[in-house]
């Protein structure tokens, strides 16, 4: 590596890095990498992951990490506003119309129109509502656990981990029961064949049937309104002034895909990664009143979003020590900034009754997790009911042979499996 305190010539890190980062080779442990780069600088240029004479920034530690996420007016999500649209066709290449995930959500937009966007469906995601969903949550894991308890194993990541999330997010957003697998099937293949090295053909393929399965999902319930999310949005929509149809379906899009992805991942690599870590889990299973402080602390040392959207240079700016262009690309590596040693105490230690977390695993800023507060609840009540029902719960196989969903920027594994 460069010396990271030679600012005269311009500091790059190894291709061969970057590219194992973002195709997920490094998915296992890409902790050495991002240390690597911290020492480097908090603002590190990096050969841009698709090419192009796109100039491109690593951000690895936590106070530029949060100032940009911050900074609205000097960083962007959406490149069209800065006529770098290029980027955008590049990035998701050969999607278009049909393929809106990413278009028009709220993910990819700035204000107003995200916080018109937002402020639509906020009401059914703060805490004090998720709160009412608690009981639900709680039965959905049992009736889940239910279904295993008397086989004495599981792949976590089959009967508990997926099924919780994409039923709880589902369920408030009248998704129907027999569409769940095939959703998880396309949302596999977006993940595992998108993220920031471009998209692959099936990564495509996947976004087009998710796409087409959310208009017909649409279609349906103009037919036939239930008491839903998708519903009334749709009757929002029908108002005819506060949303359009594309950003209607690009909403239910990102709400199925965020809703259940994330949390999902947040629940296997959780367990993991308390197994991995006897002492944390005996604590934990000693006062499970620990719990939620658990949550907090697996997000922080192994969150599964490892970068949020690109943001783009408005204007030239100056960002530690480094002269960033209008139409730069800053990609803030959030599971980087989780470990800043200038921020955490002993950032590689798993600590669940860590007392000053104050991590970025949900991002910060106007984008900051709109689905924190489910998340939480969903990761508080999955853990406590595995650990209540199975106290015992260990690896059913060698550590080594656990395998990881390669993925560019959300992080999971592809089975868990488990004897208790
Ligand atoms: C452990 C679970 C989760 C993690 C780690 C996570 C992480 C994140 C991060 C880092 C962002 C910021 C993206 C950016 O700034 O570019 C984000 C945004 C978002 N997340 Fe989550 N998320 C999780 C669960 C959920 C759930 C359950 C939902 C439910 C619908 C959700 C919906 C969203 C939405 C809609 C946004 C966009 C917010 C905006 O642009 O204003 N997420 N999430």
């Amino acid at each position: 590596m460069n010396n990271p305190l030679d600012q005269t010539t311009p500091q790059t890190t190894p291709n061969a890095d970057i590219a194992s980062l973002f195709s997920g080779e490094l998915s296992a442990n890409p902790f050495p990498f991002f240390a690597q780069m911290r020492e480097m600088g908090a603002v590190v240029p990096i050969p841009f992951p698709i090419g192009g004479d796109i100039r491109a920034w690593m951000v690895t530690r936590i106070e530029e990490a949060v100032r940009i996420l911050k900074d609205h007016e000097h960083f962007t999500v959406d490149p069209r506003s800065i006529g770098a649209d290029d980027f955008l066709r590049q990035r998701f290449a050969g999607t278009s119309d049909d393929t809106f995930t990413a278009r028009s959500s709220m993910i990819s937009v700035d204000e107003p129109d995200h916080r018109r966007l937002r402020g639509l469906v906020s009401k059914v995601f703060t805490p004090r509502y998720m709160e009412s969903l608690r009981s639900r949550v709680q039965e959905i894991a049992d009736e889940l656990l239910d279904e295993v308890q008397g086989q004495g194993q599981m792949d976590i990541v089959e009967s508990y981990a997926f099924p919780l999330p994409i039923n709880v997010i589902s369920e408030m957003l009248g998704v129907p029961k027999k569409d769940r697998p095939q959703i998880r099937a396309w949302s596999e293949a977006m993940v595992t064949g998108g993220g920031m090295m471009g998209r692959s053909e099936d990564g495509i393929a996947g976004m087009r049937a998710f796409s087409t399965y959310t208009r017909h999902l649409v279609a349906e319930k103009r037919k036939q309104p239930q008491n839903d999310l998708i519903s009334q949005l749709i009757a929002i929509e029908e108002e005819g002034d506060r949303l359009s149809e594309m950003e209607l379906l690009s909403m239910i899009t990102l709400l199925i895909f965020a809703g259940h992805e994330t949390t999902s991942n947040l629940i296997g690599l959780g367990t993991l990664m308390l197994l991995d870590h006897s002492d944390q889990l005996a604590m934990l299973k000693a006062d499970l009143s620990l719990v939620p402080s658990a949550v907090e602390e697996l997000l922080r040392f192994n969150g599964p979003v490892t970068m949020p959207v690109p943001r783009f240079a408005t204007e030239d700016i100056e960002l530690a020590g480094q002269q960033i262009k209008k139409g730069d690309v800053l990609i803030t590596a959030l599971i980087s900034a989780n470990r800043d040693e200038r921020q955490f105490t002993d950032p590689d230690e798993l600590n669940i009754a860590r007392t000053l977390n104050r991590h970025v695993a949900f991002g910060q800023g106007i984008h900051i997790c709109l689905g924190a507060p489910l998340a939480r609840l969903e990761g508080d009540i999955a853990f406590t009911t595995l650990l209540k029902r199975m106290p015992n719960v260990h690896l059913s196989v060698p550590r080594e042979t656990i395998t990881w969903r390669v993925s560019g920027n959300l992080r999971g594994l592809t089975v868990l499996p488990v004897a208790f």
